[in-house]
């Protein structure tokens, strides 16, 4: 006779389809939300300023933020570092790229888990502590992300890092929820849909790293709808605003 689940299983069931289901809803669509909104800084500081005016006009917006992305961000962390240290890798007897792909969500997760923490205290607790207001936004993150040490662009290389260990978090985790909550089942769906959460992953990874190096150099690999390098058509770049931060200087905030 089949042994009955303990309540002990049930809830750590329930735990783990939430943090599943948490990873998609609402922090995977916050995440594409808010890398689209960050990538209207290619168009200038009037494009960007625009943009997240319009994010400020939604209505409740503080509790928003702290009820759809922070809550779900600090339980879909601490329940996935703790899923982390409970799992047990075995890519040493078995090589296999699924067993790859589990170890790397292990630690995409948590890098972009330290990324995520760092950056919220970069930007978005002085908003609220009345220390950045929206239109310093633009000029901060120019002098931040152009900032070098010791002539490497630390914080820039951190942006980067930080978006492909999200992105690559995101993109593997959405394959794995369709696999685990049963929308993919057989063999050829599971490789079809990896290869369409892998293209949309890299599409994602496009979307910030080009905002990053934008905010970083002033230089766009591409702007949909303006032609590449063209600045007269943009109101006020970030090359406008960084024409020159000296090495080893901290230039903006979150130092
Ligand atoms: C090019 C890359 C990125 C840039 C330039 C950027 C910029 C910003 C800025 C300026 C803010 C403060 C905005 C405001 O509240 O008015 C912010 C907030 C935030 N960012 Fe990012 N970000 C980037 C990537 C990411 C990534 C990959 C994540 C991962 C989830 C992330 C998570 C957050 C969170 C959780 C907040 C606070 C909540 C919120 O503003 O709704 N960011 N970001």
């Amino acid at each position: 006779m089949a042994k009955r689940a303990s309540s002990a299983d049930r809830r750590r069931f329930i735990l783990r389809k939430l943090h599943s289901l948490s990873g998609v809803v609402p922090l995977g669509l916050f995440v594409v939300l808010h890398l689209w909104t960050q990538a209207h800084g290619l168009w200038g500081q009037a494009r960007y300023d625009e943009a997240i005016a319009d994010r400020n006009a939604i209505p409740y917006l503080p509790l928003i933020e702290v009820g759809l992305v922070l809550l779900p961000l600090a339980f879909h962390g601490l329940f996935g570092v703790f899923l982390a240290l409970q799992s047990r890798a075995n890519v040493g007897a078995y090589p296999f790229n699924r067993n790859w792909m589990y170890v790397a969500q292990r630690l995409s997760g948590v890098a972009g888990l330290a990324f995520i923490i760092w950056h919220v205290g970069q930007y978005w607790l002085p908003k609220y502590q009345g220390q950045l207001s929206p239109a310093e936004l633009y000029p901060a993150l120019c002098a931040d992300l152009s900032a070098t040490h010791g002539g490497v662009p630390l914080i820039a290389l951190a942006y980067i890092l930080g978006v492909a260990a999200t992105v690559f978090h995101l993109a593997n985790g959405l394959w794995g929820f369709c696999v685990s909550w049963g929308i993919v089942v057989t063999r050829n769906a599971q490789r079809l849909s990896a290869t369409v959460f892998g293209l949309g992953g890299l599409l994602l990874f496009f979307l910030g790293a080009n905002t990053a190096i934008y905010f970083a150099t002033g230089s766009r690999v591409a702007v949909f709808g303006v032609p590449v390098g063209s600045h007269e058509t943009l109101a006020r770049t970030c090359s406008d605003l960084t024409t020159a931060v000296p090495a080893g200087q901290p230039a903006g905030l979150g130092k």
